[in-house]
């Protein structure tokens, strides 16, 4: 009866739930951020770090979050509250916090949508245009939405499950044909590699590690409640550990592939046209919607199919990752308000896109320097970018772990995983340790470093900073107090609810 109602509305089978999770974790933070904050960090030396993040601290967070849903077969809140009642505000934030990324992701997946249908009309040099050009910006912002509104929509396992089954597997083959076709262009590969991967430890401090750690648990998509909601639909059937762990290599082969696409291909292109590397923008928005467009369209006809399959690849990324952070405020919804799913998709679709227009507009200004839409001293999608991944998202995390690892008990969590099947051997006393003591601390550094950096840029004090850390810390303060004034003692709602109707 339990392993026919989780399969019922949930993941039918355990490779379903790994591609649909491995869709959230792939994202522009995999083919866009990673590779150009190797090549900023110091090459190899960032790879190694990174993967060592993931194995160590990032795997541990996601079985945790996976477990936390998984157990209570609910939304975050009710997950929370599971554990205990006085904890059900970390599933709040984990439900407001992806929802506010909503809003800024979607305006860069509708520039990936509009970079893709555009591939044969030319890219180069059109980003100001694109960008200055608000209500262009506004339709593909919405026609991205309304590619993940479909999916999520249909369902868990008619919708999310369905096309990640799909997708993820033509992602990964577009990838390895771009990679492919890159480094056969012959000229400039070399010199590609080694601007992407040649170790320099000039560059490594003790901040390289902290980017790493960050860009671990963003590309994971970890403390954003997405990996709790997809434990949720989860059964006893599907082991957690291994998937855990295959998720954690998907998401970072992809990321490593990327790189080996993106420097290759823009060094090819320098020494043809005998360029100055260094006058091209390699970080940023513009490696991907300026410099990438160049170099493809540099190769002639060829290039501009490259550019096509590069851009859809990174579309259905984006897509996947939106799907999965609309899901979670939509299963909140649904299973508190005891309202459709199309309903509750729908509004909240609508809603995050109202706020993507004045998002995309102020990212517009910035990028066509025509006007300025600032709020502290920041575009709005820089500022809701900073506000959840500095400040939020490590706390999310933190608390997710200190769920498990102090309120849940490691030795408690364990035998649960074990009494499912999972097997730790000698693992266990290690992985205990990791969850209650070195994976909490090190989250927190991250935090306090991350905020510390806000206040002091380059060392010196900055009134803008103090006003984002600020705000992100009231919004906190907020949503505990919405949480016992309004939450606690009224039911939240499970999965079971949605499965009644
Ligand atoms: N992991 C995604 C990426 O790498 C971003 C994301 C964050 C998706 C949070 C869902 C939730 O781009």
């Amino acid at each position: 009866m339990e392993q026919t109602k989780s399969k019922k509305g949930g993941f039918t089978s355990a490779i379903g739930f790994i591609l649909a999770a491995a869709g959230s974790a792939v994202g522009l933070g995999n083919l866009w951020a990673f590779p150009y904050k190797t090549a900023e960090n110091g090459g190899a030396v960032f790879v190694f770090l990174y993967v060592a993040c993931v194995l160590l601290i990032g795997a541990v967070t996601m079985i945790c979050e996976i477990f936390i849903g998984r157990r209570a077969q609910a939304n975050p809140i009710t997950a929370f509250k599971k554990i205990n009642k006085n904890l059900g505000w970390i599933g709040l934030i984990a439900i407001v916090v992806p929802t506010i990324i909503v809003c800024y992701y979607s305006v860069l997946g509708g520039y990936t949508v509009r970079f893709a249908t555009n591939s044969f009309w030319g890219n180069a040099d059109n980003l100001g245009d694109f960008a200055g050009e608000s209500w262009q910006v506004i339709l593909f912002t919405a026609i991205f939405m309304a590619l993940a509104l479909v999916v999520v929509m249909a369902g868990v396992k008619g919708g999310i499950e369905k096309a990640s089954k799909v997708l993820m597997p033509a992602l990964f083959i577009l990838l390895v044909a771009v990679v492919i076709f890159v480094l056969c262009l012959g000229e400039g590969v070399k010199e590609g590699l080694s601007y992407y991967l040649i170790p320099d430890f000039s560059k490594v401090s003790f901040s390289t590690l902290l980017a790493a750690l960050g860009q671990a648990f963003y590309s994971l998509s970890l403390g954003m409640g997405a990996m709790i909601v997809y434990g949720s639909y989860t059964g006893k059937e599907i082991n957690i550990v291994k998937s855990t762990g295959m998720i954690c290599v998907f998401d970072t082969m992809v990321a490593l592939l990327a790189g080996l696409a993106i420097f290759p291909a823009v060094f090819h292109f320098t020494s043809k046209a005998g360029i100055d590397t260094s006058t091209l923008d390699l970080n940023g928005i513009m490696l991907m919607f300026e410099t990438l467009p160049k170099v493809f369209e540099s190769i002639g006809y060829i290039g501009n199919i490259i550019e096509f399959f590069f851009f859809a690849m990174v579309v259905i990324a984006a897509v996947t990752s939106v799907i999965s952070i609309i899901e979670v405020a939509s299963q909140f919804v649904i299973q508190k308000f005891k309202i459709s799913r199309k309903i509750a998709a729908g509004a909240i679709t609508l809603i995050t896109f109202a706020v993507s227009i004045p998002v995309s507009i102020s990212l517009g200004y910035l990028l066509t320097g025509k006007a300025q839409m600032t709020i502290f001293g920041l575009d709005w999608l820089s500022f809701l970018d900073t506000v959840t991944n500095t400040i939020f998202m490590p706390i999310c995390a933190l608390l997710s772990c200190i769920a498990v690892g102090w309120f849940i008990g490691p030795k408690q969590a364990i035998n649960e995983l074990t009494a499912d099947g999972n097997k730790f051997g000698k693992l266990e006393g290690f992985i205990s340790v990791m969850i209650k003591f070195v994976v909490p601390v090190l989250i927190a550094v991250i935090e306090v470093f991350g905020v510390v950096e806000l206040l002091f840029p380059n060392g010196n004090f900055d009134a803008n900073g103090l006003g984002i850390v600020l705000v992100s810390y009231l919004l906190f303060g907020l949503l505990i107090g919405i949480y016992f004034l309004f939450i606690k003692e009224r039911e939240t709602g499970t999965n079971a609810d949605e499965l009644l109707k």
